[in-house]
């Protein structure tokens, strides 16, 4: 993906600046100093490779050179969006969800914020938000979606079985990395509305892996709790119907979602 084709890929979507980048430490570390010096809107940082990729709770997040997609986009929340922030996570997962599901792929979202399909991670977003006060400035969200099979972490790097596009699609079946990007873009214009609307818990709650079923679920240190994966809360946390009986809510944090027994 040279930057001519991503530009020309990218040309007709409502977006800010965009800044490539053949080789970078991280998009989201690029994306939160753009945002202090005062990017706008829907700007975009891409990375044909990352030297210092970075996934939720301080892993590292695998992105080697021509394989990957590894992406982060700018957001500056409007007065009515931000009291929904929360949400975000879930408006990129629903945006990667639908762009995968174009490709044939019957994906889903794990809570909080990794994209599985039969059970293996095929990408991840990680949300940072940039504070002024007490309101979020500009949040930046950055994706990593495994493309070509080259992409996909050694296994001792892994937390979850993982896939890529070409494992799915197989060899000659994948699209481009900027096609893909595209409609991921496109979507997450699209949806962004549903942001400050229920509507959207709603089809996040109807794409999230296990909803029904039996889950595990470690939080920090503490002991694991077993129960229900019972859907969403308004603000996007999970909603747990434990073995004693009692709904519990499960914040966004350092938490371990498995299917029971797993
Ligand atoms: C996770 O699964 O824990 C989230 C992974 C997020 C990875 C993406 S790749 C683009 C952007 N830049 C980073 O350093 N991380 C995100």
């Amino acid at each position: 993906m040279d930057e001519k084709t991503l530009r020309a890929s990218l040309r007709d979507l409502p977006l800010g600046e965009l800044r490539y980048f053949p080789k970078v430490s991280s998009t989201n570390d690029e994306a939160l100093a753009w945002a202090a010096q005062g990017a706008g809107d829907l700007s975009l940082v891409v990375a044909n490779e990352q030297t210092s990729g970075r996934g939720r709770q301080g892993r590292k997040w695998f992105s080697p050179p021509d394989s990957a997609l590894a992406f982060s986009l700018l957001m500056r929340p409007t007065p009515e969006e931000a009291p929904f922030l929360t949400r975000l996570t879930g408006l990129a997962g629903l945006a990667v969800a639908a762009a995968l599901q174009s490709h044939g792929i019957p994906a889903q979202i794990k809570w909080p914020n990794d994209i599985l399909a039969a059970g293996d991670k095929l990408a991840g977003i990680l949300v940072e938000s940039v504070w002024s006060g007490d309101v979020v400035d500009c949040a930046v969200i950055g994706i990593g979606l495994n493309v070509a099979a080259a992409s996909v972490p050694p296994r001792e790097m892994l937390s979850l079985p993982a896939a890529s596009l070409e494992d799915i699609l197989g060899e000659g079946a994948v699209p481009p990395r900027e096609l893909v990007l595209r409609d991921i873009l496109q979507n997450f214009i699209t949806m962004r509305p549903l942001l400050v609307k229920d509507e959207l818990i709603h089809q996040w709650e109807a794409l999230l892996a296990w909803h029904g079923q039996a889950v595990e679920i470690t939080e920090d240190s503490a002991p694991a709790r077993r129960g229900i994966l019972a859907g969403l809360a308004p603000d996007g946390s999970l909603l747990l119907d434990d073995e004693h009986g009692n709904r519990v809510t499960i914040l966004f944090g350092d938490v371990r979602l498995r299917p029971a027994g797993a």
